[in-house]
């Protein structure tokens, strides 16, 4: 418990593998088939290039990480991706993750299949800005019981994953057969009122969980969630130009660029390959989170400057909590932010502003 020590993110990953029960690391850890996806996400930042830059009077002491997104005021560009079930991570799960945000000055996102409620988590984020992931079920009772409560609990915006109307096909989940050990506590609490004898996580698979949840969607749902709800709406999961306008006019107030961390189609491009097609078509209509293989300052540099808005984290996150609790949680947002400070010192970008317009290069440009 406590902050860790932090060399780089990667590094993280193996501590984490010999602390961790096999399957809950398999399942944290694995992306999709040949986790072709999983790896390109993480190694086509290295297609683009940061220009050194000299003489721009910069003093590291000037360099400002702050920014804002949908009218919250950040600490840091950086937020966490939403990631269900972090009592497989430690004791105190989504509590620590929410408790190590608010400490970095930024954003927790709680999935619906987190192992604490959204009013626990409401309670130690006080005045610290959280979302809420839905994953619609079939069942609208549920979809209202638990916006209702979102809303009442003070989240600021809904996150409405649409990428996930299978699990993709994962193998360690498999191989390790894979089952949650602990419950959703989101799913409980609506099964204890109104049971529809539909499965509440503990003692299920991943694939029993998402055959629960809603598969066909269309652009109503967007609207849907914003009537039940009252809340902004981010329709995360997004990677092709065509549906990003989709959703725009369907009246998404945010998109999340997202290939879900290479846990879903194996064969997609890497997230951050399609930002810049997509960052065209929204052509700023609506702010754009960007995830899937973000381990760097430098990630996070390049996503800024091909269109994001913001940038979300997923697995290094629940390393840290594993490693430290909410103390870990910080120390991976602080290494980020590091890392980014010196990318902007060296890059000549003194702010968020500045990185969001630096011009990025590839090989092309030096031939
Ligand atoms: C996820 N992700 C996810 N997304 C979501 O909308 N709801 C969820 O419940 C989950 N659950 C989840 C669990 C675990 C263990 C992981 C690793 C991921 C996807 C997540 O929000 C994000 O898109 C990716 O994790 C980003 O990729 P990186 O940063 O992990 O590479």
């Amino acid at each position: 418990e406590g902050p860790i020590k932090i060399v780089n993110l990667d590094e993280l990953e193996s501590q984490v593998a010999k602390n961790m029960e096999k399957g809950a690391f398999g399942y944290i850890r694995g992306g999709a088939e040949d986790e072709l996806n999983l790896n390109k996400n993480t190694q086509h930042f290295d297609k683009k290039y940061i220009m050194p830059r000299v003489m721009q009077g910069i003093e590291i002491s000037d360099i400002d990480l702050s920014t804002d997104f949908l009218g919250i005021k950040l600490k840091t560009p950086i937020i966490q991706a939403p990631m269900a079930a972090q009592g497989l991570a430690h004791k105190e799960g989504e509590i620590a993750t929410a408790k190590g945000m608010a400490k970095a000055g930024s954003i927790f996102s709680l999935s619906t299949y987190g192992n604490k409620t959204i009013e626990e988590v409401a309670e130690v984020s006080g005045n610290n800005p959280f979302f809420f992931q839905l994953y619609m079920s079939k069942n609208e009772a549920f979809n209202e019981f638990t916006l209702k409560r979102a809303k009442e609990s003070g989240a600021k915006a809904i996150i409405l994953t649409v990428d996930s109307p299978v699990g993709g096909y994962r193998e360690d989940d498999i191989r390790n057969n894979f089952q949650f050990p602990l419950g959703f506590a989101n799913l409980e609490l609506f099964a204890q009122q109104n049971s529809d004898g539909s499965k509440t996580g503990k003692g299920a698979g991943i694939s029993e969980i998402y055959a629960q949840a809603k598969q066909a969607f269309t652009p109503a749902d967007i609207q849907y969630v914003k009537k039940l709800s009252g809340l902004p709406v981010i329709v995360k999961g997004i990677q092709s130009p065509e549906d990003a306008d989709v959703v725009i006019k369907a009246g998404a107030d945010a998109i999340w660029v997202s290939n879900h961390g290479g846990r879903q189609l194996d064969s997609g491009p890497a997230s951050f390959d399609v930002l810049p097609s997509i960052a065209k078509v929204v052509n700023k209509r609506v702010p754009i989170v960007f995830d899937s293989g973000v381990r760097r300052g430098s990630h996070v540099f390049k996503a800024l400057a091909s269109g994001a808005d913001v940038v979300a984290v997923g697995r290094p996150i629940l390393y840290g909590l594993n490693l430290g609790g909410a103390e870990g949680v910080n120390s991976v947002i602080q290494q980020l932010n590091k890392e980014l400070s010196i990318n902007m010192m060296l890059g000549g970008a003194k702010n968020i502003e500045g990185v969001k317009a630096t011009q990025l290069y590839t090989d092309k440009d030096f031939q």
